[in-house]
């Protein structure tokens, strides 16, 4: 090189390290499928990254990707191509910038300048301009500008206004508001208007806060005071509960770290309880969790059982051995049997009690899982309506007569909640649906019944769903 081209070259910065490991990590749940948590969590380990660093990171990734949607919206009306022609790993950089000049109080200069630098070093000097000139136009109006200026008016159409303003897609809103309105698909406008149903705007607010870390003491095994000692505070409704107010991590308590106790939302907690407390005559020894994965409802199950076994199944091996590591510390002789829950390998009628805690879209635990919103659709939903209703169907033989099935969900889209519970319970005429809401003590808000759906807005929980039926 000429000593007149080095002269000339001016010295290129290199790109801030904590937005270049959120550039990868948002990289990795875009392009690759990959989790956010995960994801996460093991580049800021690689990275060395802790502190304010990690915490800046942190909302970087989990906002950028929570709000993804919205801020495509506002880009779309900055750049000249079509959105999807962009080349997605500069539409991620887009997405990055926003975040930080629409919603962190970062300084806008410097939100620009970085992510024209990490552009000039991941992407190449070329994309630098378009970069720069984007995030320029985005700069221009605050968040609540950029809303009332793209989304459609509250008063014409207020899912759509609600999609924009928290970030939601618009069918999972619709599922919300059905759900939120009593389930019923009938006598249910979709489509335009300007009215919703109560509690929805305070929902979707609620979705777009991270939730603060519970934990359950496992009965018999700790209580609650040892995890207050440890500087959590009684959670509202489960007497097992506790919440990690100032956040830290759970692994660093002991009574965590022996699988005395373990991290669970209040609302797992409470479906748990539910089951557990429900009312049975006669034998009560043989309980069922079939679809046990991870196995954090079967640890909080078997502690509750005062005698008996659990008999817990998952089909995937590597849930089936989490299962096992969660019942490590519980007393008693429980199995764990990895196998499909729609083809029992056990007689009918063999269990007092059963938990089918099916798989499901997630919907409701959004606040935990800021790219999951984006990434399902309602396919899914309709794809999992066939296992969700083989799944309760064996549930309820699994029952004897007089035993008692939970139909849980972690979704309160109602083709997954009362729609499964409808159809299968139509097919037999062995089985009632009973009004849960007493198993749920001093727990507000629980609606008309018989079911139980817990509310991020209302309860603080995932959007749990429950339904009890008894075998006649
Ligand atoms: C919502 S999760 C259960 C969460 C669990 N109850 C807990 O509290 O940790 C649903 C589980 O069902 C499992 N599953 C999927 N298909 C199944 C089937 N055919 N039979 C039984 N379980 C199944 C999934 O692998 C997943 O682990």
């Amino acid at each position: 090189m000429s000593d007149r081209n080095a002269r000339n070259r001016a010295p290129q910065r290199r790109p801030d390290p904590v937005r270049r490991v959120a550039y990868q990590v948002v990289r990795q749940v875009t392009a690759e499928g990959g989790y956010a948590n995960l994801a996460l969590n093991k580049a800021l380990r690689d990275a060395r990254l802790g502190g304010r660093d990690a915490a800046f990171c942190t909302e970087l990734v989990h906002g950028t990707l929570r709000w993804q949607g919205t801020y495509d919206a506002f880009l779309a009306r900055c750049v000249s191509r079509p959105l999807p022609d962009l080349d997605p790993e500069l539409l991620d950089v887009l997405r990055l910038g926003a975040h930080q000049l629409l919603n962190m109080r970062v300084d806008s200069y410097a939100a620009v300048d970085e992510m024209v630098t990490l552009t000039r070093s991941e992407l190449g000097q070329k994309r630098t301009g378009l970069v720069n000139a984007v995030l320029r136009k985005i700069n221009q109006r605050s968040l609540d500008q950029w809303i009332s200026t793209t989304a459609p008016r509250p008063n014409e159409d207020l899912l759509g206004y609600l999609g924009i303003a928290e970030a939601h897609p618009r069918w999972v809103i619709e599922a919300f508001d059905r759900a939120l309105a009593g389930g019923s698909t009938r006598e249910h406008a979709s489509g335009e208007r300007a009215v919703s149903a109560p509690g929805l705007e305070d929902l979707l607010v609620a979705d777009n806060e991270p939730p603060r870390v519970t934990l359950v003491a496992r009965p018999g095994l700790a209580d609650v005071d040892e995890l207050v000692d440890a500087g959590a505070v009684p959670a509202r409704w489960s007497p097992y509960g506790a919440v990690l107010d100032g956040g830290g991590d759970p692994g660093r308590i002991g009574a965590v770290a022996t699988g005395r106790a373990g991290v669970q939302d209040e609302g797992s907690q409470l479906v748990a309880i539910a089951l557990a407390s429900a009312k049975v005559d006669g034998d009560d020894a043989n309980w069922l969790d079939l679809c046990a994965g991870p196995g954090g409802k079967s640890a909080l199950l078997a502690a509750l059982m005062e005698d008996g076994q659990l008999t817990a199944v998952e089909p995937l091996k590597h849930r089936a051995e989490l299962v096992r590591q969660n019942l490590r510390a519980i007393p008693g002789n429980h199995k764990v049997l990895v196998g499909d829950g729609t083809k029992p390998t056990w007689p009918e009628g063999s269990f007092d009690r059963v938990l089918a805690d099916v798989p499901c879209s997630g919907l409701g635990a959004l606040r935990r899982r800021p790219e999951a919103r984006w990434r399902r659709t309602p396919e899914d939903v309709e794809e999992l309506r066939p296992l969700q209703e083989a799944l309760l169907d064996s549930a309820i033989t699994s029952a004897r007569p007089g035993g008692v099935v939970a139909y849980v969900t972690c979704s309160p889209h109602p083709d997954e909640t009362r729609a499964v519970v409808d159809a299968v319970l139509g097919r037999r005429d062995d089985a009632t649906l009973e009004d849960a809401r007493a198993l749920f003590p001093g727990v507000p808000e629980l609606g008309d019944g018989p079911d139980v759906q817990l509310w991020p807005h209302l309860h603080g929980t995932d959007a749990m769903y429950l339904a009890l039926i008894r075998r006649s």
